[in-house]
Order: C-alpha cells, then sequence, then structure tokens
C-alpha cells in the first residue's frame, strides 16, 4: 500500500519537539514526509524543508502558504501535524480542518475551552481526525495498564496519583531568560504555566487508564519564585465519574528532577505504578503478594500491549516510539476511511481529550485563585 502523505507545521531546526514528530511518523513506513511549513521565519522554514527532503514547492513559508496549496493538489497531504507554540494551535487547526485535512495537534489544543468546543464541533461536522499528542498514551505499558484496569485485575479502582514534577525552571537567576520568562507571562502562556504544560499530560494519562473522566477538583497553585505571575507548581485533588479520587501533582521547581511523569493506581485487589523515565517496567502489586516486574516485551501481555511494542524484551523503547504508536493509530484510521469503511476505534487521543483538558486547565485556574474551592472540571458541552 501507497505511503500516506504527511505534513508538519512548526518542528523546526531546534525546536523540541520537532524531531520526534519526524522520527514517530516514519517509523513504522505508513507516512511519508511530503509538506511543511517548519519555522516562524519564512527562509530558515523552507531551507530546513529542503534539507529534510521535501521538494521546493511543498517546503512551505507558512502555514498559510502550506493550506492554500495543499487544498489544490490531489496529491494533498493526508495528515498534518501542529507542533507550533500554544497559541497557534487553534487558528491552524481550525483551517486545516474546515479544509478537509485530518489533523494531530499539539497539546494544549487550544488556549480557551470555548475554542475547545469549536475544535471538537469541527471534526464532527467536518467529519475529520483531529487527535491530541498526549504522546505518552502509546506507550506499550501504559496500554497495558490500561488493559489490565479494563479487565479487572485491580477490581474497582480507587485511587489515582500522577505526578509531572521537573526541575528545569528551578533557577530564580534564570527566571528572566525570555526562553522560561514567556511560559509564566499571561499575556503569552494564557491562564495557566505549569498545569497547562505537563499537568495535563498526567491528568489525560489517568483518565485514559482508567476509563474514567475528570468531574471535580480542587487546586493549590503557587509560583515558588515571586516574579512568575503563573504557577510554577500545583497540587490538584480530584474525582473521576466512576468515583476513583485523584491525586496530581505538577512542579517545574522540582530540583533534579529530570522529566518525572508517573502514574500509579490503586484498586481493591491490587496497584499499579509506571515512570515515564523507565517506560519499559511496569511494577504490579497484587492484594497480599509480592511486588512483581511486568517487562515490555514478555509473553502474555495484552493484545494492546503487544501490538504497542516493536522491538524484543530488554532492549528499550521510549518517547519516539510512544508518539509512533499514535501515529500507527491514526494511519489505521485513516486507510480505514480511504478504504470506506467507518473509522475504527483507536487508542489516540482527540479532540475531545484537548477540550477536556482545557476545561481542567480554567477549574485549575479558578479553584487555585480561591483558596482551593472544589468546582466543576468538566466541558461544559459534556456535564
Ligand atoms: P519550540 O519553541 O522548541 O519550537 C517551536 C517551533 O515552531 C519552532 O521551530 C518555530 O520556528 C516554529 N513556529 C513557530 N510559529 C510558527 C508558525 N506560525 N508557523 C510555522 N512554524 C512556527 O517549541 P516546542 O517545545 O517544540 O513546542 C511546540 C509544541 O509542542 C507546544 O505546543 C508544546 O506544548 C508541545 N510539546 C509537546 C510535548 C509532548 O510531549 N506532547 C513535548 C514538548 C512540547
Amino acid at each position: 500500500m501507497a505511503k500516506l502523505r504527511w505534513g508538519l507545521i512548526g518542528g523546526g531546526r531546534g525546536s523540541q519537539i520537532g524531531p520526534a514528530h519526524r522520527i514517530s511518523a516514519g517509523l513504522d513506513g505508513a507516512f511519508e514526509f511530503v509538506a511543511g511549513a517548519l519555522d516562524h521565519r519564512a527562509d530558515e522554514g523552507r531551507a530546513f524543508g529542503i534539507e529534510l527532503g521535501l521538494e521546493e514547492d511543498r517546503a512551505y513559508g507558512s502555514w498559510q502558504d502550506m493550506l492554500t496549496a495543499e487544498q489544490s493538489r490531489k496529491d494533498r497531504v493526508e495528515l498534518v501535524t501542529i507542533a507550533t507554540p500554544n497559541d497557534t494551535h487553534f487558528q491552524i487547526a481550525k483551517a486545516f480542518l474546515e479544509a478537509g485535512f485530518h489533523v494531530l495537534c499539539e497539546k494544549p489544543m487550544t488556549m480557551t475551552v470555548e475554542e475547545g468546543e469549536e475544535i471538537v464541533a469541527l471534526a464532527g461536522k467536518h467529519k475529520r481526525i483531529c487527535a491530541v499528542n498526549y504522546g505518552y498514551s502509546g506507550y506499550a505499558l501504559v496500554r497495558h495498564m490500561k488493559a489490565m484496569v479494563a479487565r479487572g485485575d485491580l477490581g474497582k479502582i480507587r485511587l489515582v496519583v500522577a505526578e509531572f514534577a521537573h526541575g528545569h525552571h528551578a533557577d530564580a537567576s534564570d527566571a528572566d531568560n525570555p526562553r522560561v520568562r514567556w511560559r509564566y507571562d499571561p499575556a503569552q502562556a494564557g491562564i495557566s504555566a505549569q498545569f497547562a504544560d505537563c499537568g495535563i499530560h498526567a491528568l489525560h494519562m489517568a483518565s485514559f487508564v482508567t476509563g474514567q473522566e475528570v468531574t471535580r477538583l480542587s487546586a493549590d497553585i503557587v509560583s515558588t519564585i515571586e516574579s512568575r505571575q503563573l504557577e510554577d507548581d500545583a497540587m490538584v485533588n480530584f474525582r473521576m465519574d466512576g468515583g476513583a479520587v485523584g491525586r496530581l501533582w505538577t512542579s517545574s521547581v522540582a530540583i533534579g528532577r529530570q522529566h518525572g511523569l508517573t502514574l500509579q493506581v490503586f484498586g481493591e485487589t491490587g496497584g499499579l505504578r509506571w515512570a515515564q523515565e523507565q517506560p519499559n517496567q511496569l511494577y504490579w502489586m497484587p492484594l497480599n503478594g509480592r511486588v512483581q516486574i511486568i517487562e515490555r516485551g514478555e509473553a502474555n501481555l495484552s493484545p494492546e500491549a503487544d501490538s504497542a511494542s516493536r522491538v524484543t524484551i530488554g532492549h528499550a523503547e521510549g518517547m519516539p516510539l510512544a508518539f509512533a504508536n499514535i501515529y500507527s493509530d491514526l494511519a489505521t484510521t485513516i486507510i480505514a476511511e480511504k478504504s470506506g469503511n467507518p473509522m475504527p476505534t483507536t487508542l489516540y487521543p482527540t479532540a475531545a481529550d484537548g477540550l477536556r483538558s482545557m476545561a481542567a486547565v480554567y477549574a485549575v485556574a479558578k479553584s487555585g485563585k480561591s483558596d482551593g474551592i472544589w468546582v466543576d472540571a468538566r466541558p461544559p458541552a459534556f456535564r
């Protein structure tokens, strides 16, 4: 089968997340990188695109040029990834969905709940995919956790504890560095900093693994570096619609922690613990039993884990391979749609997840400014 044609917006030279997308999209041979508007500087974006192998006429200087040109091509791109800064996601996703393209958008999908609702509605109206890159949900053992919870290995889920706490913005003497400062400036970052950047990954993981959605929350948010207007640390208590109690800690001032995404789930008959920095091991703690280490690639894992795993046991799989599983889900879905079949249900995070995250961001900000009062965390459309 011919490869699907893939385009990238943002992810230019030196960007943080661009290389992971390029590796992931190409990994299984399902997508071919054929078009891009990679940089906010037109010349630099075009030059980098050509360097990466794009034809000159498809190495665009802006996403608007890319949209106009791709729309009129018979061999237009079949999936567009948006990996630009947060405040551009909404307008780019909206424009491409309206023009009939499938989209994979970086998180956060939008800057407001209203924008999120519009993207969900547009994807539905135009029958296009709008996926959101909560890429950590692509890890094989995260999918195994989800499968274990769904098949009842843990019994009823009582407690979910999620963390995404790193220390990369802990240096107060570096707080005015422009690369750091914008993240805590409401004019550029919006209503939330650390929770909107990292906390929403952890919250999405809690929902993804338990199959439960967040309903209410109470937040304690703080700027530990006083010059910051937005939070660099947050502790969030939440409740889920299946009865689970949730705890979430996110921080950018936890010195010594590198990435810091971890997820623990505790049910009536056992607990699970997984950490992004050791993604090939999952700790399983059955009630009254011994702690067991489940290895990615071992025999008798769930089909969800097996299909998300590529290399043999004992060889580390990391973040780009987790992202590749999101691309693999998208390829399966797009191929089905191209063949005239109904789009299958796969595990990629959707625009609805992006909207739920944005509602949680606003709920955290509201609660955090009001001494931690409990607030509804659901988007109005899902109440
Ligand atoms: P970055 O600042 O390192 O790179 C952004 C890139 O976008 C640059 O190459 C820049 O030239 C380009 N760009 C900016 N405006 C543009 C425009 N209008 N048109 C075309 N290109 C444009 O940013 P980074 O860290 O790579 O983040 C990008 C997005 O990815 C953010 O939304 C961020 O939240 C998200 N992200 C997601 C992660 C995940 O795990 N899913 C991890 C890291 C970032």
